[in-house]
């Protein structure tokens, strides 16, 4: 059997007393899995997310990421946790004053030299994503597909074994989607576990995976959907 690298249990989140945005989560995912996390508008895919990328607290339940208690660990564990998790937020969290170069070199600088990404694929990476013209420009000039393709990027710019993304797609094209969508499946089947949120569903059906659907502020695990 396969241990877990994220094991999930009994989660349930309010922020508003008497109002549950969902309960009773639980599922593991252990290296090289890919989930989706599906959900209309409101569901609750972001606040997870959040929680599981250890930025946001449960209202109840706890979160393991390689053992470690995310909601009760010394500073030092949760840095290094953080350190083997890329999170793709929707909102991005990019600073609109910084280049793409800065963002990239201030992640990169907090990892050793070997978690970097090498150079070699660093500019496969920005030739794929289109970015190799804007590598000077300030993220605020950018459009809103270009700055998203930024933060993967940015995901991507160290080596870490989980990506928990929060709709990555959602501000691309067809043909952009589907090579990020190419990137994330190569990198999957390298041994990188991948937690995608989404409410495409066009996207789950050309590329089915395991899915967890919250809905009505419950929780699923579906083979199919
Ligand atoms: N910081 C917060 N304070 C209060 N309520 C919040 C907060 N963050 C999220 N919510 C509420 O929790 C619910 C779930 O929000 P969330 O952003 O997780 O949904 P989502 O599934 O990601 O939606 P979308 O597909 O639109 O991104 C919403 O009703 C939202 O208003
Ligand atoms: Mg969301």
């Amino acid at each position: 059997m396969k241990s877990a690298l994220l094991k999930v249990e009994n989660l349930s989140k309010t922020y508003t007393p008497g109002e549950l945005v969902w309960g009773n989560v639980g599922f593991d995912l252990a290296k090289g899995d890919f989930l989706y996390i599906l959900g209309g508008s409101g569901a609750g895919k972001s606040s997870l997310l959040r929680i599981l990328a250890s930025f946001e607290n449960p209202s109840q339940g706890r979160v393991l990421c390689h053992g470690v208690d995310l909601q009760d660990s010394s500073r030092t564990d949760l840095e290094r946790v953080r350190k083997r998790v890329a999170y793709i937020p929707q909102n991005l969290g990019l600073i609109r004053d910084l280049t793409i170069h800065d963002h990239i070199e201030m992640t990169q600088s907090m990892v050793p030299s070997g978690d970097r990404l090498d150079l070699a694929s660093l500019q496969g990476y920005l030739k794929l994503m289109n970015l190799e013209d804007k590598w000077n420009k300030k993220v605020g000039v950018l459009s809103g597909g270009e700055r998203q393709r930024v933060a993967i990027l940015r995901a991507l710019c160290r080596k870490t074994d989980l990506i928990i993304a929060d709709e990555p797609t959602g501000a691309q094209d067809f043909e952009m989607t589907w090579k990020l969508m190419d990137l994330f499946v190569k990198l999957n089947l390298t041994g990188t576990t991948m937690l995608l949120a989404t409410h495409d569903l066009e996207m789950v059906r050309r590329l089915r995976k395991r899915c967890a659907i919250l809905k009505d502020g419950t929780f699923k695990v579906e083979d199919r959907v």
